[in-house]
């Protein structure tokens, strides 16, 4: 499958990665990735040169990793140092190393040409680390289906009062329209619910009870990040979609990576504006969150064996598909320049 590889992925919560090796996938690469005894965090192309033994099976020895097959020991940078028993070195001993940065307590990591790795590239949250906001630590879901399925879920708003029915959503949502704006490497699916009761979640951490008005914004960037601003305020006290950071709102990340074509891992958190000092309700709060996802997690895996079940499945197009679609086509123009780049 082909993959956008100039963009920043994350690999795994940089809390999760010390004084030993572990191996990553993404798209369909495979990394080893460690601390070095300063703290930073490598990633290097999990696979020795001289038989493609992993790396990830050998030792980590003060900054260097040694092969556990015949011990060629490579730096940070990927170079061999050491073939034991050989004093020349092939100039070609070499492993790849990705351009790295940590971001919201993810390690990301650069796919393409490490030339145009630029950390100002990676997924923005304004919010994150903002005063008002608290922001907390998610969870990573592993789900066996392709990423662009997830990327299809998270741009649509309609599945909500069907699928979360104890989390999301309400009844309410089933027959209001959603509405679509397209920018050049971003797309917003959004729509208000307004005069209705609150989503269980708000109602339960928000200790809303009457109507509210509440709203669902996708804020979708290329080729697969996710904000999905949620929120709502007592009904008729926010005309102004402009002014919602005034009701009880929340933006939850899902940071996907592909793993293979029928294996995407969601990384997610949230950052919220209310309850921002009652950090004893972020493990409760995470847990509902989780549920959510997990609800979503197990239709998206009977989809994709049912798709691989009927290879000659055409989807219907409905009204609700417009946005995934586009930002199907997003995606694929992405990768088609990127080839065209290649070829040049
Ligand atoms: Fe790594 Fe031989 S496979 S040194």
């Amino acid at each position: 499958m082909k993959y956008v590889k100039d963009a920043w992925y994350p690999v795994v919560w940089a809390d999760r990665i010390g004084r030993e090796l572990s191996r990553h996938v993404v798209l369909e690469q495979p990394l080893v990735l460690f601390r070095r005894e300063d703290g930073r965090i490598v990633a290097l192309q999990d696979a020795c040169p001289h038989r493609l033994a992993p790396l990830s099976l050998g030792k980590l020895k003060g900054d260097t990793v040694e092969c556990g097959y015949h011990g060629m020991t490579f730096d940070c940078a990927g170079k061999c140092v050491r073939i034991p028993g050989q004093e020349i070195i092939p100039a070609n001993a070499t492993v790849a190393a990705y351009p790295l940065e940590v971001k919201y307590g993810l390690v990301w990591v650069w796919m393409g040409d490490a030339a145009a790795a630029d950390a100002a590239k990676i997924f923005q949250l304004d919010q994150y680390g903002a005063e008002g906001w608290h922001a907390v630590q998610g969870q990573t879901l592993r789900i066996e289906c392709n990423y662009l399925s997830l990327c299809d879920n998270l741009l649509d708003p309609a599945h909500v009062t069907f699928v979360h029915t104890t989390t999301l959503g309400t009844p309410a949502g089933a027959t209001v329209p959603v509405n679509n704006e397209y920018g050049d490497d971003a797309i917003t699916v959004w729509r208000w619910i307004r005069g209705a009761q609150a989503i269980p979640l708000f109602a339960k951490y928000g200790k809303l009870s009457g109507a509210v008005d509440r709203w669902h914004y996708y804020n979708y960037t290329t080729p697969c990040f996710f904000a999905i601003d949620m929120g709502s305020c007592v009904s008729g006290t926010i005309p102004d979609a402009a002014d919602r950071h005034e009701g009880i709102q929340m933006h939850a990340c899902h940071l996907l990576t592909p793993v293979d074509e029928r294996t995407v891992l969601q990384h997610w958190f949230h950052v919220r504006n209310f309850r921002i000092d009652e950090h004893d309700i972020d493990a409760e709060l995470t847990a509902d969150l989780d549920k959510a996802f997990q609800e979503d997690k197990v239709i998206l895996e009977r989809i994709q064996r049912e798709e691989e079940r009927n290879a000659d499945y055409k989807r219907i197009v409905l009204g609700i598909d417009a946005a995934p679609r586009k930002m199907r086509r997003m995606v694929d123009r992405l990768i088609e320049r990127e080839s065209a780049g290649a070829d040049r």
